[in-house]
């Protein structure tokens, strides 16, 4: 497995990134210089959240996110709850910072490998329980961009209020709303088609992306083709993306952020994407995406998520709501309601869009 190091150097940023340029997270301070704990459940009489999207759960709610985003913002730089290393801890996932352990030579990269999803869920796990927190609200949710039903295909706009602690200034300027998403854009490629022809586009990709990994195959199931290919201990990075993670998760990346800067800043490049509080929302969308593959029977059988231990046993490191080091493998994050979390709020009208 990939045991995430404690050791952190400078990641691999690309030329002409924006500041700042280092994102290993802050020394631990003195008094918890013990090293990780490893992670538990939280108390299964927690309330379940329920993750919605935007478009659903209405202005008040967004006012909360935006709330806990402020308050993100406001906690000094060096803690690791606030906005600035939330964002670095992406950034140190996705630039190779974070060292593999017993491998002080290969840095880790948890894009384009089957720790796509399971990272990602962890991380969002953590800055939504770091979020619950600052609010006070225990039941506090995660809202999620839903960007493959027609109503979320769109940059929300109450992303779009420069007064807002959620607006992001480098953004692509011609994706504002009201303007339709393209699911699998690629960069600097406009597809100009209409609203219905994009929306139906849309839809047939999505049909494509989760449902044709399985379909494609006889007998065995290869979860690879979905969540990405194996990623062991030693392993160089990038051995290969699922299918949702190269579409739409890689180009609504590139979709929302700045197009006419080198790297498509915020969203558009790994190491600034999570500077943009839409990237949180965004990911609320690829997790939950995971949760319907799993669901989603093809033929008579569901979907079967890995079963190698090399999978099961990896492990990221990462700071709870208390500014703890934690330290938490693919094994914890498979259940979401063992997470106290759930989605709701959102059908798959895409469920028969077959190309
Ligand atoms: Cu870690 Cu959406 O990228």
């Amino acid at each position: 497995p990939i045991i995430t190091d404690q050791l952190c150097v400078k990641g691999v940023l690309p030329p002409h990134a924006l500041p700042p340029f280092q994102c290993c997270p802050p020394p631990p301070s003195t008094s918890s210089a013990s090293g990780p704990i490893n992670f538990t459940f939280p108390d299964p009489a927690e309330p379940l959240r329920t993750r919605r999207p935007v478009h659903v759960v209405g202005a008040e709610y967004m006012a909360k996110y935006a709330r806990a985003v402020a308050l993100m913002k406001a906690l000094p730089q060096s803690d690791p709850r606030s906005f600035y290393q939330q964002a670095n801890i992406h950034c140190a996932y996705c630039t190779g910072a974070h060292r593999q352990l017993g491998y002080p030579e290969l840095g880790i990269q948890i894009h384009f490998s089957w720790l796509f999803f399971p990272f990602h869920r962890a991380y969002l796990y953590f800055f939504e329980r770091i979020a619950a927190k600052l609010l006070g609200d225990p039941a506090f949710a995660l809202p999620i961009w839903s960007w493959d039903v027609p109503e979320g295909m769109g940059i929300p706009e109450v992303f779009t209020d420069e007064a807002s602690p959620l607006y992001d200034p480098i953004r692509e300027p011609s994706h504002a709303p009201p303007k339709v998403a393209d699911l699998d854009f690629s960069y600097r490629l406009e597809k100009n088609l209409t609203d219905e022809q994009q929306i139906l586009h849309n839809l047939r990709v999505m049909y494509k992306q989760v449902l044709d990994p399985s379909a494609m195959i006889s007998g065995a199931a290869l979860p690879s083709l979905f969540m990405g290919q194996p990623y062991r201990a030693g392993d160089a990075a990038k051995p290969g993306a699922g299918t949702v993670e190269l579409a739409p998760h890689n180009s609504m990346h590139t979709w929302t952020g700045d197009n006419s800067r080198p790297n498509a800043e915020n969203m558009g490049v790994y190491y600034s994407a999570g500077r943009d509080p839409l990237f949180y929302p965004h990911h609320g969308n690829i997790d939950r995406l995971w949760e319907c593959w799993r669901r989603i029977a093809t033929g008579n059988r569901t979907h079967e998520d890995f079963t190698d231990p090399d999978w099961l046993d990896s492990s990221f490191l990462l700071y709870d709501e208390e500014a703890r080091l934690v330290r938490i493998t693919v094994r914890d994050v498979l259940r979401t309601e063992k997470l106290r979390y759930t989605y709701g709020g959102v059908g798959l009208p895409w469920l028969h869009a077959r190309p």
